[in-house]
């Protein structure tokens, strides 16, 4: 009988929950035994760890956050704390790993398979900055946490005449930050991937002012600088009444879209079927609608490509 052991690490995202649902539902499914590792790596190393059987995750595919609970492990980026993790699996009979989590996370699972032990990551990050798949669990449901967000504040922005800049999420990835100004409306959006001055940015508040509109929201992705320092900037050029928002971690809740369900389940599963086949330094992702798998290396070596193309469609469609 096989034994896998899953865990969350990095930052939590919407969707993880379905994410390990799928992955315990199908192990047990297929008939092996499950352990939940709590807090991530660290958890791992103090072994903090359960058996999940088919209850442990009922009443979980709608949640927010991580029942597994998340951290961030420097001293799993240490040769000492993976040996020590790997003692603590084997301890317990487990014999593969399922690694929910973003960039920092695969690499403890590259490191693992290093050290022989079979790991297989699922991208769970709602900056949606891993470049091998199309989309990260979390993405979606963080995208529609901002959209709502940028409406309210539309309104108000509307009423009082104002610029208002909304900072979102990302870390140095600007796709946040894109899609949802793009739904959304904004009238400028700034991410890290394009070099904008702030003199294009004052200039389009004054001409879009001259013919009448009034008010104007600008999201601006956190990965390049912040939203107090950007607005100060805009004061002294425009005198604009400015007001700024930093959205932060309301961002990183909630209950999942259908879309990251869907996707969480998905990816959960092709985990599970890997570890059946055998597999070990893979990572799950998703291409043109289809799941696929490919080797830790190759996903980690892959450069990101910006969407420009859709970065300058928002240029003409917020004129
Ligand atoms: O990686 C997810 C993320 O939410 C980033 O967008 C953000 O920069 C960072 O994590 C915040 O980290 P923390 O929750 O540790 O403050």
């Amino acid at each position: 009988i096989r034994t896998i052991g899953i865990l969350t690490s990095g930052g939590d995202a919407p969707g993880m929950n379905a994410a390990i649902r799928a992955v315990v539902r199908s192990a047990i499914y297929y008939g092996c035994k499950v352990y939940g590792i709590n807090r991530g790596y660290k958890g791992l190393i103090e072994e903090d760890l359960v058996e999940m059987n088919l209850s442990s995750v009922g009443d979980i595919i709608h949640r927010g956050g991580t029942i597994l609970k998340s951290s961030r492990c420097e001293e799993f980026k240490t040769e000492e704390g993976r040996l020590q993790g790997v003692k603590i699996l084997k301890k317990h009979n487990i014999d593969s790993l399922v690694i929910i989590g973003g960039d920092g996370s695969f690499i403890g699972a590259q490191k693992l398979s290093e050290l022989g032990f079979p790991a297989i990551g699922i991208p769970g990050t709602i900056d949606n900055d891993l470049p091998y798949t199309d989309y990260t669990i979390g993405f979606d449901t963080a995208m529609n946490t901002i959209i709502d967000a940028i409406g309210k504040i539309r309104d108000t922005s509307s009423s009082h005449e104002r610029v208002n800049i909304i900072e979102v999420m990302g870390r140095h990835c600007g796709d946040l930050a894109l899609y949802a100004g793009l739904a959304g409306g904004a009238e400028t959006i700034i991410v890290p991937e394009v070099d904008i001055k702030i003199d294009e940015i004052c200039t389009k508040l004054k001409t879009t002012q001259k013919r009448g509109k009034r008010h104007s929201i600008i999201v601006l992705a956190e990965g390049v600088g912040n939203a107090s320092d950007l607005g100060k900037e805009i004061i002294k050029k425009t005198s604009a009444d400015l007001r700024i928002t930093v959205l932060g971690h309301v961002q990183r809740g909630g209950s999942p879209t259908a879309f990251d369900r869907i996707l969480a389940s998905r990816m959960g599963a092709r985990a599970v079927d890997l570890l059946l086949d055998g597999k070990s330094a893979r990572v799950v992702g998703i291409k043109d609608n289809k799941i696929i798998d490919l080797e830790i290396n190759e996903a980690l070596s892959k450069t990101r490509s910006f969407d420009k193309d859709t970065y300058e469609m928002v240029k003409v469609l917020s004129i």
